[in-house]
């Protein structure tokens, strides 16, 4: 069995050739999956492989995606590849943030060390390389901000035109400033994400532009790589949880499946449990799953949060998510602005730092260590999604007490740092630093 595109739906299962340029289903509309044929791969060589490869320094080697090639092996060409050299990115310890969530110890594996200050440059170097496996010119994406980042990246780092869609007024400066900077042509459309996510479909369709979201199957198998090299990093010692945030639940989807290859491939040996979390005003997961199976998925038509990021009421891999949250025990916990906001300040307090969305993570370990779902002495992973600098304008309201929900209520700067005003005169200021 080669490399193909299968239907997700397991009353449907329909496949599909890899290079059909396809997002979705043609018979049952359900999402597509990539799959192989993994079975005969000999684990301890795969391990010792990949270590190996550490020492090498071809590019594809110090890729920490195309590292662990062996694991998405969709390309029969890999002069495709556009590599910046993603992925690499940390375990760090942080007792400070473990103490603040209830837990003996954190490990927080943080995305932001990649490229362009996202996870999202996992998925994208892959969905650029079956971009250009397939010819295309033009790549297309609607973006909250780190996958139009990303997008730009790659796209132009790889020859080909990036075509970006924006909610106006909706995201980060510093994640649109990546995207102008990178080169992407760029809309800034007044709708929110998810009705701009049909918008980009019709046009992609409708101008033969590939399109770059989360949908794409090939930006998953990417984004498989960040629980690969966590495990590698780890000596394949599986954590107890493995928590994230979560949007458009592209995210969820890569690292359940991931998780469940490598099982199926004896790399590990049982699968850790996967926690996701949404922000309080943009949370139609947590509503379904809190419903355990009793309302159909309902999307929310408003969604409002501060962690612009995850501000998604229609996240399309829903069903994929529900699969891996169920498949591994997991669960899904929401947190509010001012939860998020805090968290965010201690994990900028530990030196380490992160975008709102990420703190997500934190905010969420804290309300399930209380609720007794995560033991204090569990060995637990959480991943931070995004960079400190990407939304700095968040950074410095909330620290001089300027930070507001979107409901317009405050947020109180529980952990408040802010700068102070001072003359030019070093009598005075040394009597302030006392
Ligand atoms: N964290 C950050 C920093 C993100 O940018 C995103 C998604 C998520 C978490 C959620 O991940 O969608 O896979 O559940 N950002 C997308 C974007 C939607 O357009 O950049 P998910």
């Amino acid at each position: 069995m080669h490399s193909h595109l299968a239907c997700f739906n397991p009353a449907c299962r329909a496949q599909f050739d890899i290079n059909d340029v396809l997002y979705n289903c043609t018979v049952c509309g359900g999402l597509l999956e990539a799959r192989y044929d993994l079975t005969g791969a000999d684990p301890t060589a795969l391990k010792r492989t990949w270590r190996e490869r550490r020492m090498d320094n071809s590019p594809l080697c110090q890729s920490g995606v195309w590292r662990y090639r062996e694991m998405f092996p969709f390309l029969d060409d890999l002069a495709h590849v556009v590599t910046l050299r993603e992925g690499n990115t940390p375990l760090l310890a942080a007792p400070r943030a473990a103490a603040y969530g209830g837990l003996g110890g954190i490990t927080f594996k943080h995305q932001g060390f990649n490229p362009t200050g996202s996870f999202k440059d996992n998925g994208m170097t892959c969905g650029a390389a079956q971009a250009r496996r397939l010819g295309m010119k033009r790549v297309a994406c609607v973006s909250t901000g780190n996958t139009s980042a990303s997008m730009a990246a790659y796209a132009s780092a790889g020859g080909l035109d990036p075509l970006i869609f924006i909610p106006h007024g909706n995201i980060s400066y510093g994640k649109l400033a990546q995207a102008l900077e990178y080169g992407a042509k760029t809309y800034q459309v007044e709708a929110n994400f998810d009705q701009i996510l049909a918008l980009v479909r019709v046009l992609a369709e409708r101008l033969g532009i590939y399109l770059l979201n989360s949908i794409n199957p090939f930006r998953i198998e990417g984004q498989k790589s960040i629980v690969i090299e966590m495990m590698d990093q780890r000596d394949w010692r599986v954590p107890d949880w493995v928590v994230l945030p979560g949007g458009n639940l592209g995210n969820i989807s890569a690292f359940g499946k991931g998780l469940r290859e490598m099982l199926e491939l004896g790399l590990i040996d049982r699968l850790p449990r996967l926690a996701v979390v949404q922000a309080e005003g943009s949370s139609p997961f947590y509503e379904y799953m809190a419903a355990h199976g009793h309302a159909p998925f309902r999307a929310q038509e408003h969604p409002e949060t501060l962690a612009t990021a995850i501000k998604i009421g229609d996240p399309v891999s829903w069903p994929k998510a529900q699969f891996e949250v169920e498949t591994s025990k997991g669960v899904v916990e929401r947190a509010s602005e001012q939860e998020i906001a805090d968290a965010k300040a201690i994990i900028g307090q530990c030196g380490i730092g992160c975008e709102p969305a990420s703190a997500a993570t934190l905010a969420g370990i804290k309300k399930l260590t209380a609720a007794g779902v995560i033991d204090r002495d569990a060995d637990v992973v959480a991943v931070l999604t995004g960079n400190v600098l990407k939304d700095p304008d968040y950074i410095y309201r909330y620290h001089t007490g300027q930070l507001q929900a979107p409901d317009g209520s405050a947020i109180r700067p529980t952990f408040g740092n802010k700068p102070v005003v001072v003359p030019n005169d070093a009598d005075r200021i040394a009597a302030l630093i006392g």
